[in-house]
């Protein structure tokens, strides 16, 4: 693994699966996970083993049927979680465990009613006994966001020490700003000592829809994971979505940062996953959305018919859409109108286009979208046609 290469940790099957509304069952979980290997993700975190028999049996199912990924199960600091975790990924090719706890003041006092040193204590403890039984342990401190910087790397160095390879540094409710978020990764990477020994992972949700800016900006000050999910379901406003940060990290060479992701595959994945989980994706979702490409206003789609590059800087074929749209409303121009009957079969002479565009909008003022019959009928009732 290069050092620029950003290792692509999907988390849909587990914290993606907690959106409100949603549950999948065992055999939708293998396929999701059987595309999330094609599509080249580093780490398929599959569930929460010892949180119900459901999700024990959905991460020893992928665990055998996953070839490159690693496979990953969350645990809490918890000895018998642990034990669970590390038994449910028995058959897996590449076994994670995934360990941790709360290490913000309002988590350490009201949800542990505990004190600093006792968290350190239990920190390490969990990442010793989740190595006992993979060598692969992975430590997140939940609610690193509102974790003061100083302690947090006093608990990221304890990780470190009980063995964890990969440290995940969760902003857990949404809260920091981008330049925050990076600082704190790049306070990290300058203070934790052993930090060569691991590497930081980012986990960041949307409550104020800065989770992919909360990520890139992570990767940029020196982590080399981003935890995230696709189309960035997950609890309450949800989490990094994949196919976003993926697509920011190729459409941005410069930073020199690649993940191994087969970007041809976003789309596909994206319906699999929106149609396993009965959750619709809003139209104008940043690159998987059914408007992402879609283009609807007269001097937009004229400027698209010329050059697809003048208003669309992702070339839709590079993450799985056919092809740009374009949508005739009455907004359309007489260039969208002319491409859109050529597609459907007229060759419209100047004189024919002014004449049908008129009939056209007469047409569009009664309709959301004209469609291909539409068209056939604003052209065979116009009057240059008759
Ligand atoms: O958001 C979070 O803090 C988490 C951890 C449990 C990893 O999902
Ligand atoms: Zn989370």
């Amino acid at each position: 693994m290069s050092n620029n290469n950003i290792q692509i940790f999907d988390t849909t099957l587990r914290d993606g699966e907690q959106v409100p509304g949603c549950k999948l069952n065992s055999e939708q979980k293998v396929v999701i996970a059987e595309q999330l290997d094609l599509l080249g993700v580093d780490v398929i975190e599959a569930g929460f083993p010892v949180s119900s028999p459901g999700d024990f049996e959905s991460v020893n199912a992928i665990s055998k049927i996953v070839k490159n990924a690693t496979v990953c199960g969350l645990t809490r600091a918890v000895e018998n979680d642990i034990k669970v975790a590390a038994e449910s990924l028995q058959y897996a090719k590449r076994p994670r465990i995934h360990t941790g706890i709360g290490t913000s003041d309002s988590h350490i006092l009201h949800k542990f009613k505990s004190n600093r040193d006792a968290i350190i204590e239990r920190a390490f403890d969990a990442v010793k006994y989740a190595k006992s039984f993979v060598e692969d342990v992975e430590f997140y401190a939940e609610d690193a966001g509102r974790t003061e910087n100083e302690y947090l790397a006093r608990v990221c160095e304890a990780a470190i020490k009980a063995g964890a390879t990969v440290l995940n540094i969760p902003d857990t409710t949404g809260y920091c700003l981008p330049s925050e978020y990076g600082a704190k990764i790049n306070y990290l990477k300058e203070n934790v000592k052993g930090i060569e020994k691991a590497i930081l992972s980012c986990h960041c949700h949307n409550d104020l829809g800065l989770a992919t800016a909360n990520s890139i900006e992570g990767v940029i000050n020196g982590a080399r994971q981003i935890e995230c999910t696709i189309n960035g379901i997950g609890e309450r406003a949800g989490n990094t979505a994949l196919e976003e940060v993926v697509m920011v990290l190729k459409q941005h060479p410069y930073l020199n940062l690649d993940t191994n992701v087969n970007t041809s595959m976003l789309y596909g994945m994206s319906q699999l996953v929106s149609d396993s989980m009965g959750i619709y994706t809003q139209p104008n979702k940043a690159i998987v959305g059914s408007n992402a490409f879609a283009h609807s206003s007269g001097i937009h789609q004229d400027g698209v018919i010329k050059n697809r590059e003048t208003y669309e800087i992702i070339n839709p074929v590079d993450v799985g859409v056919t092809e740009s749209a374009i949508v005739l409303t009455a907004r359309s121009g007489r260039a969208a109108l002319a491409y859109r009957a050529k597609n459907v079969g007229y060759e419209l002479t100047k004189l024919q286009l002014d004449d049908v565009y008129a009939n056209f909008l007469r047409f569009a003022d009664q309709k959301k979208e004209i469609n291909d019959s539409d068209i056939h009928q604003i052209i065979e009732t116009s009057k240059v046609y008759q």
